[in-house]
């Protein structure tokens, strides 16, 4: 199971193809990542319940009995050339409970009890309701949600987690860390009735040709 996602971190961050001395109409084109496709996830095709098109933009991964505070999270899949919605894309999300924990999840997977996967539309939004998860019982790192993002006909990969500015660990360390994999990942949450709410948009990342 992972349990974390550190050793994702540490990459040096990715300096853009195209220096100060570039003409001002020239494009900067994000780098690709030469490792991009960080993990061995392409079982998670398999996982799917049901076929990856009936898939919905807006799930629920956490239901009204499950303990904890209420979470509202929502975005826009962004095409990395132009910035435009991006269709198709599957956007797959997994968290920790109350007390920080993954377990519990259906037998034979690697991930989180509370989980889900959604498809955008032609808006690219996806968006889910569940509860706010809790750092591990360890304390080593901040509460987060992981992503792993698959677009048509490419690999799927991993992005950087959503964690809370302002919470618990999400310091200039984390800050320094951050890979910016699918954008910033640090997003403010705000209490709406007795609901959190946090959006995300996400930079789809360059894929080798
Ligand atoms: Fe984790």
């Amino acid at each position: 199971m992972d349990t974390d996602g550190s050793s994702r971190r540490g990459v040096i961050l990715g300096g853009l193809a195209l220096g100060l001395t570039a003409p001002a109409c020239a494009q900067a084109q994000p780098r690709i990542r030469p490792d991009l496709y960080n993990g061995e996830l392409d079982y998670l095709s398999k996982e799917f319940p049901g076929r990856a098109e009936d898939l919905s933009a807006s799930i629920t991964i956490a239901g009204a009995s499950e303990p904890g505070e209420r979470m509202a999270i929502s975005g826009r899949c962004l095409s990395w050339q132009d910035g435009k919605p991006a269709a198709g894309v599957i956007v797959y999300a997994y968290h920790t409970d109350t007390t920080g924990s993954y377990a519990g999840g259906p037998r034979g997977t690697r991930h989180a009890r509370l989980r889900g996967w959604m498809r955008t539309g032609a808006d690219g939004r996806y968006a889910f309701t569940s509860i706010k998860p809790a750092p591990y019982p360890d304390r080593t790192m901040p509460a987060h949600i992981h992503f792993i993002v698959l677009e048509p006909n490419r690999r799927p990969y991993w992005i950087d987690d959503i964690v809370f500015n302002g919470e618990f660990k999400v310091d200039a360390t984390y800050r320094t860390a951050m890979e910016l994999r699918g954008g910033d990942g640090i997003i403010p949450l705000r209490k709406t009735n007795t609901i959190w709410t946090g959006a995300r948009d996400i930079k789809l990342e360059r894929h080798p040709a």
